[in-house]
């Protein structure tokens, strides 16, 4: 008598995943090689002496702000009731009678812009048209709340000195 025996389990299957594609990686860097052989130099630093902006250093004397001791205008340069900006100076010189002169930042106390009128007894700001009072800097109209800040003034003979 013969028992058939069954079949002997345990015939483990194994798969095996090959990986492939390392050889097409190589011809990637290959081909990468050639394309950037140039650099430019970089231009894009900042200046080396930007502007002091007033700040008062021995070595960075180059003349390049206006000379405070020099005459501003001269008398007749500033009407009687009125007056003149001094965009490069950012002041604003009146004359609200005749011999009186006044000085007053030029920098509109609302959002910064120089003031560029005077007539009608104001100073009037372009930017959102605040007006200015040309005997004491204060408020006339517009946006700003804060009157002009004075600005030193001296008279010798017919000329005008900021200080
Ligand atoms: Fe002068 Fe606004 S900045 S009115």
């Amino acid at each position: 008598m013969t028992h058939s025996s069954p079949a002997p389990a345990g015939a483990t299957r194994r798969t095996v995943v090959a990986t492939a594609g390392a050889a097409s990686l190589a011809a990637v860097l290959a081909a990468c090689g050639g394309s950037g052989g140039e650099k430019k130099p970089d231009t894009s630093q900042p200046a080396p002496e930007a502007e002091g902006s007033g700040t008062a250093g021995s070595t960075a004397g180059a003349s390049g702000k206006p000379n405070a001791d020099e005459a501003l205008a001269r008398t007749a340069d500033i009407p009687v009731g009125g007056g003149k900006v001094f965009p490069e100076r950012k002041v604003v010189v009146t004359q609200p009678a005749k011999g009186q002169f006044k000085a007053f930042s030029a920098v509109c106390t609302h959002q910064g812009c120089l003031v560029k009128e005077v007539a009608n007894g104001t100073i009037a700001c372009p930017c959102h048209n605040s007006t200015f009072s040309v005997t004491d800097g204060s408020v006339r109209g517009g946006p700003a709340t804060k009157p002009l800040p004075p600005e030193r003034i001296s008279v010798s003979g017919d000329s005008l000195t900021l200080g």
